[in-house]
C-alpha cells in the first residue's frame, strides 16, 4: 500500500476568450428579439392565443445574480436578435476540436507554471458539463495535442461539480500509486447549451477553460497546495437538467424542444443547494478537526453571489468579505465546473505558508464537491 503519498495541486491554468458581452449589450439584444417576436405575432397575442414575451432587465440580472458580463467564443451571433446562439463552424476530423483547443490553452499554462514536462504526466481527465461529442474522448485528443506520450485520458461529466470530482479522482490515483502527475482540464463552452432566448436564464453562463495539475508531493514544485481532504456528495434532482443527447434523434418531433438546452428551477436550486452545501462543508472540515475560523479563504462555485454569501456566512460564522470569499462571477458569469477553479487561480498567490482554504463546487445532479487545501510554501 502506498496510501501515505500526499496529493497536491502543483499549479492551475486559465484560458479566457477574447470577447465579452456586458449585461447592457445582452439585454438590448434580448429586448429587440422580444419586440420582434411580439410584433410578428401581434394577431395571436391580441386574440390571446399566445402570450407576449417580456423584456429582460440589466438591474434584475445584477441584483439577482451578481453577474455584470460574460466571456464568450462568438459574441456577434449570440447578440444578433435574429440568431441568438453561437455559430461555431464545424471543424474537420483532422483539425483539433474547439473544446480540446481551449482545454490545451489552459493546460499549457498549468504545465508552465509548475515547470512540468508533459512527458512526465501520467493521466489526463477532461472534466466538464459541456462535452462537445460522445467519442473519442476529448481528453484523449487533448492528450495527443499536448504531446503526452504515455498514460491514459478519459472524459467525465458531473455538471458544475466536474472539476472537484476530478480533483478527488486524481488525488485517489496518486494515493493509490496508479499515477504521479494528473492533469485535469475543464473546457466549458456553456454558450452552446444556454437558451439565449429564455428570459429566466439567458444571462447566466459564460465560456472559459481551466486546468489543474494534481501531483504527488515528492515530485511537485516547492510552491504547491497540499490536498488535505476531498468530499463528494450527490442527490438526484430534476431542478437543473439538460436533455440534449444522441437519443434525441429517435424522437425527431422533439429534437428542438427547449428542454434540449439548459433548464432550471433557479429559485428551488437556490433554496435546496445552499443548506446542502453548507452542511457538507461543515461536516467535511469537522472530519479534519477544522472549523470556519481555520479557513483563510473559500473558493466557492460561481453561480450566484447571494448563494455564496449565504454559504460563506454559514461556514465562517460571519459575513464574508471579498478577501475571504472572492468572486469572479461579475466578469465571468457562471462558467459551470470552471468557476471555483478560476476563483482559486486568480486569488491564491497572496496567501501565506500554512494557510488553509477550501475549493467547493455544486450544481446539477445535484452534486457537490469540497477540497481542503493547505499552502505548502
Ligand atoms: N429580467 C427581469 N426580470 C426577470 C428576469 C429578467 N431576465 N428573469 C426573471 N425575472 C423576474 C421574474 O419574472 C420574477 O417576477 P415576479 O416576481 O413578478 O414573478 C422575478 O424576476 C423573480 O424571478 P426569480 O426567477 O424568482 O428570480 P431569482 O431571484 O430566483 O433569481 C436566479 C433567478 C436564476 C438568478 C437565481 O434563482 C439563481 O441563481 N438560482 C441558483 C441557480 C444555480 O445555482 N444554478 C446552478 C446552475 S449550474
Amino acid at each position: 500500500m502506498s496510501n501515505n503519498i500526499v496529493p497536491v495541486i502543483s499549479a492551475t491554468g486559465l484560458f479566457t476568450p477574447a470577447q465579452s458581452i456586458s449585461n447592457e449589450e445582452l439585454v438590448s439584444s434580448f429586448n429587440q428579439y422580444v419586440d420582434n417576436f411580439n410584433a410578428k405575432n401581434n394577431k395571436d397575442i391580441a386574440s390571446g392565443k399566445i402570450q407576449p414575451l417580456v423584456h429582460s432587465s440589466v438591474e434584475f440580472i445584477e441584483k439577482a445574480s451578481g453577474i455584470k458580463s460574460r466571456y464568450v467564443l462568438d459574441k456577434e451571433n449570440i447578440i444578433n436578435p435574429d440568431i441568438m446562439c453561437p455559430l461555431i463552424p464545424e471543424r474537420s476530423n483532422d483539425e483539433i476540436s474547439i473544446s480540446a483547443e481551449i482545454g490545451v490553452n489552459a493546460a499549457k499554462m498549468a504545465l508552465e507554471r509548475a515547470a512540468r514536462d508533459i512527458k512526465d504526466v501520467d493521466a489526463l481527465l477532461c472534466a466538464c458539463s459541456n462535452l462537445q461529442r460522445a467519442y473519442p474522448a476529448v481528453a484523449v485528443e487533448i492528450q495527443q495535442a499536448l504531446g503526452m506520450e504515455n498514460g491514459f485520458a478519459f472524459d467525465m461529466n458531473v455538471a458544475c461539480s466536474s472539476a472537484t470530482f476530478a480533483i478527488q479522482t486524481a488525488a485517489d490515483f496518486i494515493r493509490s500509486g496508479s499515477a504521479k502527475s494528473v492533469l485535469v482540464v475543464n473546457p466549458e463552452i456553456t454558450s452552446g447549451h444556454l437558451n439565449w432566448r429564455d428570459r429566466d436564464s439567458h444571462f447566466i453562463f459564460g465560456d472559459v477553460a481551466t486546468a489543474i495539475l494534481v501531483e504527488a508531493k515528492d515530485i511537485a514544485p516547492e510552491d504547491h497546495w497540499e490536498i488535505l481532504g476531498t468530499k463528494l456528495i450527490t442527490q438526484f434532482s430534476n431542478n437543473i437538467r439538460n436533455n440534449f443527447g444522441f437519443l434525441n434523434r429517435t424522437h425527431p418531433e422533439t429534437m428542438d424542444a427547449p428542454d434540449k438546452l439548459f433548464v432550471q428551477e433557479g429559485r428551488k436550486v437556490f433554496k435546496e443547494v445552499v443548506p446542502m452545501v453548507s452542511a457538507m462543508i461543515g461536516q467535511h472540515i469537522g472530519e479534519h478537526g477544522l472549523n470556519g475560523d481555520n479557513l483563510r479563504r473559500l473558493w466557492l462555485h460561481q453561480a450566484n453571489a447571494g448563494m455564496n454569501r449565504l454559504i460563506a456566512h454559514k461556514v465562517l460564522g460571519h459575513e464574508a468579505n471579498s478577501d475571504e470569499s472572492p468572486t469572479i462571477l461579475d466578469s465571468y458569469a457562471n462558467t459551470s465546473s470552471a468557476g471555483s477553479i478560476i476563483a482559486f487561480h486568480k486569488h491564491h498567490e497572496d496567501l501565506a505558508k500554512g494557510d488553509i482554504g477550501l475549493i467547493c463546487s455544486f450544481g446539477a445532479g445535484y452534486s457537490a464537491g469540497s477540497v481542503i487545501v493547505k499552502k505548502a510554501a
